[in-house]
């Protein structure tokens, strides 16, 4: 007889966002006049950037004659992209980072629970809370054990350096969901700690392309000692509007070694090199010569303009939530918005008399972790004249509560 992966059964029932979505779609279909307006996942709605699209037609152009056809790639990635990115992300900013350390995926989220792959089950993991819920699912999936770092206003939502050893820890900065970012000295400390512990960091750093202060560290590869105890995940899909078309990175540094139980030191490397050619066949063509276009200098500037825009989106959404006497956090250097419920309401049950009351969908913040009950967030993603009128609705509804 087969048995299942017990740990599955340890999870909650549903993905975060697939509850969201669920919760939405039976209230639509009980009201089906209703105009429900969707701000909880942070899905994209600008259109690919012109040297994006132009890139990817080429792409398939390429596809259609026996000359200039491709077949697979490299399951690390094509060299044209992998070199851009060092190039782009991390050289131009003084960041020792090399084209074998680049492993091209098909998206962070991808990444963030597929390194569980090459490390113990025993490994206890520190994961931020609230947080991102993938690396909670993933781990828990893996049957490794969690701590949570609870974070707050009071730390600025980067948690407190833990007392006891952790051999795993989450961080993701800029934040999802908080918005909040890390400063240098503050991910010094996570670094020093790592360190010392022999520790591995996981850093997302998916929203980078969001900071405007340029005092925030983009790359945790800023930090002095970080090649030797971090992994560094990165995503096309908010950078430049890839959420549908697929395409992301991860960095793992030739310096990061792990102990076998026997103890010896090991290439992490070298274990993701073997996971992912034995896993992973690359992201599609088209999406890598897209992802490539992004580096150019007009791709730059394309992305970079939509970006603003996004940003402009939070600024409405953070102004309105400050008129209404709240005190919103994120938006900033981050497309997410994180707002603590009136008179303490529960977080479901301000999702619900929102989607009631202004048929507006938010993510209830404790889908993130507990850290996150009586709080919501608000994603600036959404269509701009959409978000006004949902920003219209918010402030009827709770001026009426
Ligand atoms: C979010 O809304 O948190 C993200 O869009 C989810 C994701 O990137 O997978």
């Amino acid at each position: 007889m087969a048995f299942v992966n017990e740990n599955f059964l340890k999870l909650q029932q549903r993905y975060l966002f697939v509850e969201v979505a669920k919760r939405a779609s039976a209230y639509k279909e009980l009201h089906p006049e209703a105009d429900v307006i969707r701000m909880g996942i942070g899905d994209v709605t600008l259109p690919l950037a012109p040297a994006v699209i132009s890139a990817m037609h080429s792409a398939v152009e390429d596809l259609a004659h026996k000359e200039t056809f491709q077949g697979y790639g490299p399951e690390h990635g094509m060299s044209f992209l992998r070199d851009a990115i060092v190039e782009g992300d991390y050289v131009s900013r003084g960041i020792n980072v090399t084209a074998d350390e680049v492993f091209i995926n098909d998206g962070a989220k991808s990444d963030t629970g597929n390194i569980g792959d090459i490390l113990s089950s025993a490994n206890l993991v520190g994961i931020t809370d609230p947080v991102y819920p993938v690396y909670v699912d993933t781990n828990t999936m893996g049957g490794r054990k969690i701590q949570f770092i609870p974070c707050s206003e009071e730390n600025g939502f980067t948690g407190e350096i833990p007392q006891n050893r952790l051999d795993i820890i989450y961080l993701c900065y800029p934040n999802n969901p908080t918005g909040a970012v890390i400063t240098r000295e503050k991910l010094q400390k996570w670094v020093d700690y790592a360190l010392e512990n022999e520790s591995v960091i996981m850093y997302d750093s998916a929203y980078e392309a969001f900071i405007r202060d340029e005092s925030i560290p983009h790359s945790i590869y800023e930090i002095p000692g970080a090649r030797e105890c971090a992994i560094e995940f990165r995503s096309f899909s908010k950078t430049a509007g890839f959420t549908g078309a697929r395409c992301g990175y991860t960095v793992v540094p030739k310096d990061l070694k792990l102990k076998s139980q026997s103890g010896e030191k090991v290439s992490v490397n070298a274990l993701w090199e073997r996971r992912q050619s034995c896993k992973f066949n690359g992201a599609s063509y088209m999406a890598q010569k897209g992802a490539a276009a992004i580096y150019t200098p007009e791709g730059r500037r394309q992305i970079t303009e939509n970006i603003d825009f996004y940003l402009g989106t939070a600024r409405i959404i953070r102004e309105t939530f400050e008129g209404l006497g709240f005190n919103p956090m994120g938006g900033e250097n981050a497309p997410y918005i994180w707002v603590k419920t009136p008179g303490e309401m529960d977080s479901w049950d301000f999702f619900d008399l929102l989607l009631d009351r202004a048929n507006v969908v938010v993510t209830p913040g404790c889908g993130f972790g507990q850290a996150g009950q009586g709080y919501f967030r608000v994603t600036s993603f959404a269509d701009r004249d959409r978000t006004i009128e949902a920003m219209e609705r918010i402030k009827s509804c709770i001026k009426s509560l």
